[in-house]
């Protein structure tokens, strides 16, 4: 079952106040209070209304009021200012919308009224190199926005369009070929069998792609030799392709267990390669279209516009070398996704930084007819910067590995946790398994709770505080519920829930929170939306934690609502959780 959120209701009934009055129903849009010690809900429109009709607002403002006064969904209508009429629900009311609530199977989630189909380009790892910093918020992030989207009942299918067809490739092929000649692969004259076993592993890949980068930067014929060899990969030359098969195959076992520890999956594992058979239908159709340039040797799609205030370059598809780039296998993974996935909207959550390069392919798509632009989407987000605020380098200036931050993580919340929890009789075990995490959560939550386009600070203590808006806090607030449940026995069933403090009332009002504060992170592709909610989610909850008996309360009906409604808060806490991506432990 949907649930119609609360707002969409009020501003149903006070639509009709407005229509009433033969004005647009439209105007009769709620909102939650800027004054909540005024009113919890108000309507601005008598203000818009006036304007439209040219009178006095506050008539207007008064003649709507009016019309709600005698409601019984209200306490109170009142009117305030130049005309905006303040409301307050009635306690009944509030029970009806939390009791709906709480038969809810999706506890009170937003549904979308027009599903649709999305393909969501996130990860982005490359080949050969193991996942540093800047890959941690495309992952959590992504993760996040594939678990919103679902839940608002898209069909996604989340692919990691692994970087594996760029001048990297040969370089690594060049760096193995130094180190080891007489492999087969090397011998042009050869055309396989080939070994099956890989001649490196991971961690030789991980040694050799430096290696190799720093060599082509520091030697012309070795860039230059390794430019033609990631041609002759990309035509297919036998013993690179076998090459190149097994570095795919020793780093995709590696990222795989690094997605699994962080908790991020895929549903497709296509990789920049897999767009290569789409390249030459798209040149073809670049050049049907009169699409294609020649510009000092390289194929280009021009994609400037008359209206652009920077310059916007054009999007190489085929470079001097003969290679296809980065922007051409983007552009040849829009055609591959149409025609194999035909999606309505493809979204990319990719660093910020890389907005130009999006503006480019989009273009380039909708130019040649592959897709409509206003239906491509890239997700820019911010850096995850060092204590110094400045994008979290090594000392050798590279991208820190992502492995150093999350060991960092990890011992940090073995510690808080082993303070925090020693002498509540916890295992080792169990300690080992709430400290994982609780460390997961508290990157998790630090990362989506700033908006995906800022740059945060990276600062493990302060992730890891039980206090505040953060990860161990909402884990500690899920859990206190569910303890307090096993305590009392469960929630008893049929329970009503009433609403007869104001305690209550506030995390009634909390709970049908969530279905406009989700449409609003799902319309912005924003999670820390989400997080905001789960935040004054928990508040609410210890507030009325603190304000009033719950287990021992002696008067039964009122037990059995309040503990219906721990049930209820506890439900939608943890289905925020799962779908930020954070796992919540059972006891801590
Ligand atoms: N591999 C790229 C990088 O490391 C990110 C890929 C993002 N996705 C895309 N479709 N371009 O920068």
């Amino acid at each position: 079952m949907a649930i119609v959120s609360l707002i969409d209701r009020l501003s149903h009934i006070v639509g009709a106040a407005f229509a009433a009055e033969s004005l647009d129903p439209a105007f009769g849009r709620v909102q939650v209070s800027d004054r909540p010690d005024l009113a919890q809900f108000q309507c601005n429109g008598a203000l818009a209304a006036a304007k439209q009709a040219k009178t006095n607002p506050r008539a207007i403002g008064e003649a709507v009021a009016a019309r709600l006064s005698g409601r019984e969904v209200f306490s109170d209508v009142s009117l305030a200012g130049p005309g905006f009429v303040n409301l307050t629900l009635n306690d009944d009311y509030l029970a009806g919308i939390v009791n709906e609530i709480a038969a809810d199977d999706r506890h009170g989630a937003w549904a979308s009224p027009a599903p649709q189909k999305v393909v969501l380009d996130y990860g982005g790892p490359n080949v050969a190199k193991p996942l540093h910093v800047g890959h941690l918020r495309t992952a959590v992030i992504g993760e996040s926005l594939k678990r919103l989207m679902r839940l608002a009942g898209d069909t996604v299918t989340g692919d990691i369009h692994l970087g594996d067809w760029g001048k990297q490739m040969g370089q690594l092929i060049m760096q193995v070929k130094q180190e080891m000649p007489d492999l087969p692969y090397f011998n042009a004259a050869l055309a396989g069998p080939y070994p099956d076993e890989s001649p490196v592993t991971l961690a030789d890949l991980a040694r050799l792609y430096p290696l190799a980068a720093a060599a082509c930067k520091a030697d012309q014929t070795r860039d230059v030799e390794a430019r033609s060899a990631t041609s002759d990969l990309q035509a297919g030359r036998p013993g690179y392709r076998a090459l190149w098969q097994h570095f795919i195959q020793v780093s995709h076992a590696g990222l795989k267990r690094e997605y699994d520890d962080l908790g991020v999956s895929f549903d497709l594992w296509h990789g920049e390669s897999d767009a290569h058979p789409y390249v030459e239908p798209l040149i073809k159709l670049l050049e049907d279209k009169g699409l294609l340039a020649d510009s000092e040797g390289a194929r280009v799609v021009v994609v400037a516009r008359e209206a652009d205030k920077k310059d916007i370059p054009p999007l190489i598809m085929i470079s001097q070398d003969g290679s296809v780039l980065y922007g051409s296998t983007d552009l040849a993974t829009i055609m591959d996704r149409t025609q194999n996935l035909d999606p309505d909207i493809m979204l990319y959550v990719v660093d910020a930084r890389q907005a130009q390069h999006f503006e480019q392919v989009f273009r380039a798509a909708d130019k040649a007819g592959l897709f409509a632009e206003d239906r491509l989407e890239h997700l820019g987000f911010g850096t995850i910067n060092g204590p110094d605020n400045k994008p979290f380098k090594t000392r050798d200036g590279d991208a820190l590995p992502l492995r150093v931050l999350l060991d960092q993580m990890k011992d940090g919340a073995i510690d808080r946790v082993t303070t925090s929890l020693q002498d509540k009789g916890f295992s080792q075990e169990e300690l080992a398994d709430i400290s994982a995490k609780v460390g997961m959560a508290a990157l998790k939550f630090a990362d989506l709770s700033n908006p995906r386009t800022t740059n945060y600070i990276f600062d493990v203590d302060k992730f890891l505080s039980f206090e505040g808006k953060t990860g161990p806090y909402l884990l500690y607030a899920a859990v206190r519920i569910k303890s307090l449940l096993e305590k009392a026995g469960g929630a008893p069933e049929a329970a009503q829930i009433m609403v007869t403090d104001p305690a209550e009332r506030d995390l009634v009002l909390a709970l049908a929170a969530f279905a406009p504060a989700m449409a609003t992170a799902y319309d912005k592709r924003m999670p820390h939306l989400l997080c905001d909610h789960a935040y004054t989610l928990a508040q609410a909850f210890s507030k009325l934690y603190a304000s009033c008996r719950i287990i021992d309360e002696s008067n039964h009906t009122l037990r059995a609502s309040r503990l219906a409604l721990a049930l209820t808060t506890g439900q939608q806490l943890e289905l925020l959780l799962q779908t930020l991506g954070i796992d919540v432990p059972d006891r801590m």
